[in-house]
């Protein structure tokens, strides 16, 4: 995720920094602008924050200019340096590309505009655009642009400026958002609403596979077919601190209702024909025919490492171990040559799981990372890095990223067992239709998850339980619990209750109970009546048209029916939501919860 903002009709560098800035939460890994002037083209960019921009610029950034785009980023292909910041260029140094999303298909665009004769300077998928531009360009920059996006597979947000072309700015976008708005003298595009509501509350929204043609006294939208269409007009409300949240009131709450996006993202140039193809591994497959995986985490990273475990061995049987880095570290663990080790890590900077990581390479391992953060520790010290393409997390509780996690791991187990000789195309297909599902559901049952938990938001206890696969979404439930909202929650095993923890249970002490339509589901059910047996209180999480379950609990989420695998990801929505309006409705400070910190850099 990154944000991107232009305007045109006259202003000063400063203003494309200040615009930059109230976007920086989508992106703060490198920043930079680009401006024409005479017929030249004028970029600064680099490494690190907006601020750190606005320092390079110094003097110039009282410079007079007519128009300017700008970025700032979170990388996903190619390290944050100033190479691969935005914009990226054409090889005249005359077109100017900022872009959000992900080209998927940019690894064979790049490789024709090569043969071409095109100079490629930085790693990302970015560039070929510049370049597709630079291809297209007759004197026309909107019709450029036009044939350049008909190139182009994946996800975009991208803006554009031609040195050449001094009274237009261009702005096309596919999955990736986009606003435009005018005052009737300036005209203005960003990724949101943000930095546009100090000039104009009425906005467009641009849909999937329009361009906007910016001029400085109005804007026109048309087709990817070139056909112009009529403006939907918008009157945004929102506070500009609300707008940065997307209008909702927490960023955690946002970051929920972005899991569809970081799941097809996520999913974004990994499938091809129902097969899982990773490029980042292309070479590399010698390493995945092992015997034995190694799955070493943190906290949420750590319920999705064992969620791969469950799902893995519904593909095959297979020597999985899962393992908490802070234990990890400190064993005396057997590593061969045919042993993978996978090391989940959303910040890719936890201490834990770094010395566990140089434990692994101290013994001759291979690491295979999965992480959000390009360029940290991690990745770096990995053999290969699998990376989820969440964009960043703001609210230290981690939600989004999660479901980035057990994307990535999904897809990772079904192209190890391809090494084996499976073939699911039908697992690959259902996790390619789950955004969509993952958003209705959000649409369809959002107000019922917030209704169950404002009636548990007085109690002081909760049980969570599961089975199976859904084992890890009661221990990873539990925790969301515990850390927003302050609650004492544990996760366990449905069938351990009666070893120990079924002793705690009375009318004050409720259970959230995964109940699906899975193979364990008998089993769960005569778990749930152990603990109705007890007085408590029981929230279940049914699939769509289980009436039968009702006479047996309190209250019911339900969600639609789907392949068992595909629970897991629902379930942990549901239990994020549920933590999430429980902490909201006690009024605390969801984003940022006592005593925790985004990035555990400490042991
Ligand atoms: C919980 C949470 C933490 C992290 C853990 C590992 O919501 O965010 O439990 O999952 O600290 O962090 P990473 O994945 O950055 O290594």
């Amino acid at each position: 995720m990154c944000g991107i903002y232009g305007f045109i009709g006259g202003g000063k560098v400063e203003e494309l920094v200040n615009g930059l800035k109230k976007l920086e939460y989508r992106g703060y890994d490198s920043a930079g602008i680009a401006f024409a002037k005479n017929g030249k083209l004028f970029v600064e960019k680099h490494t690190g924050k907006v601020d750190q921009l606005r320092n390079f610029l110094d003097s110039d950034l009282s410079l007079r200019i007519n128009a300017g785009i700008a970025h700032t980023r979170w990388a996903s292909h190619g390290i944050p340096n100033d190479l691969n910041a935005h914009p990226q260029m054409d090889c005249q140094h005359k077109i100017a590309v900022v872009h959000n999303g992900i080209i998927e298909n940019y690894i064979q665009l790049r490789d024709e505009l090569e043969i071409e004769g095109h100079i490629f300077v930085s790693q990302t998928d970015t560039e070929v655009i510049a370049h597709l531009v630079e291809k297209y360009f007759n004197g026309d920059l909107l019709e450029a642009v036009r044939k350049a996006i008909l190139d182009l597979e994946g996800t975009y947000a991208i803006g554009v400026l031609h040195a050449d072309v001094e009274d237009e700015i261009v702005f096309a976008r596919r999955k990736s958002p986009l606003v435009v708005a005018t005052d009737g003298k300036r005209s203005y595009c960003a990724s949101d609403v943000t930095p546009l509501i100090s000039s104009s509350r009425d906005v467009v929204f641009l849909e999937d596979g329009q361009l906007a043609k910016l001029t400085a006294e109005k804007f026109e939208i048309f087709e990817s077919s070139g056909k112009a269409v009529e403006k939907k007009i918008h009157h945004v409300e929102w506070s500009e601190k609300a707008a940065e949240k997307g209008g909702y009131k927490h960023f955690m709450l946002k970051e929920i209702h972005e899991e569809p996006r970081v799941i097809s993202d996520a999913l974004a140039g990994r499938i091809s024909k129902n097969e899982v193809i990773f490029r980042e591994l292309e070479g590399w497959s010698s390493n995945l025919n092992v015997n034995k995986i190694n799955v070493i985490a943190c906290g949420t990273s750590y319920h999705a490492g064992l969620i791969f475990k469950y799902f893995f061995e519904t593909l095959r049987p297979f020597n999985i171990e899962v393992e908490v880095s802070s234990e990890y570290r400190y064993r005396n663990v057997f590593i061969d040559d045919r042993t993978l080790t996978i090391v989940i890590s959303q910040s890719g900077e936890t201490a834990d799981t770094l010395e566990s990581v140089r434990l692994v390479k101290s013994l001759g391992g291979k690491v295979l990372a999965i992480s959000n953060v390009v360029g940290s520790t991690l990745t770096r010290e990995a053999d290969k890095t699998l990376y989820i393409n969440a964009g960043p997390e703001i609210s230290v509780a981690s939600t989004k990223a999660y479901v980035g996690q057990l994307t990535v791991l999904y897809l990772l187990a079904l192209y190890i067992d391809k090494t084996f000789g499976g073939d699911h195309p039908d697992i690959v297909e259902s996790l390619r239709k789950l955004p969509e599902i993952m958003d209705n559901f959000m649409i369809s049952s959002t107000e019922t998850i917030k209704e169950v938990a404002e009636k548990y938001v007085g109690y002081t206890n909760f049980m969570y339980i599961g089975r199976g696969m859904n084992y890890p979404s009661a221990l990873e439930g539990a925790l969301k619990l515990k850390e927003i909202s302050y609650t004492n929650a544990v996760g366990y095993q449905a069938g351990e209750l009666k070893h120990g923890p079924i002793a705690l249970l009375d009318e004050k002490f409720p259970v959230m109970a995964v109940a699906v339509d899975d193979k364990l589901h008998n089993k769960m059910m005569s778990n749930i009546l152990e603990t109705k047996a007890r007085n408590a209180h029981v929230v279940a999480i049914l699939t769509e048209g289980d009436t039968e379950a009702l006479k047996s609990i309190n209250d019911a989420i339900y969600v639609p029916k789907l392949p068992s695998h595909l629970y897991p990801f629902l379930v942990g929505t549901v239990f994020q939501l549920f933590a999430y309006y429980v902490a909201d409705a006690r009024d605390l400070n969801i984003d940022m919860p006592r005593n925790l910190a985004k990035s555990v850099t400490i042991e």
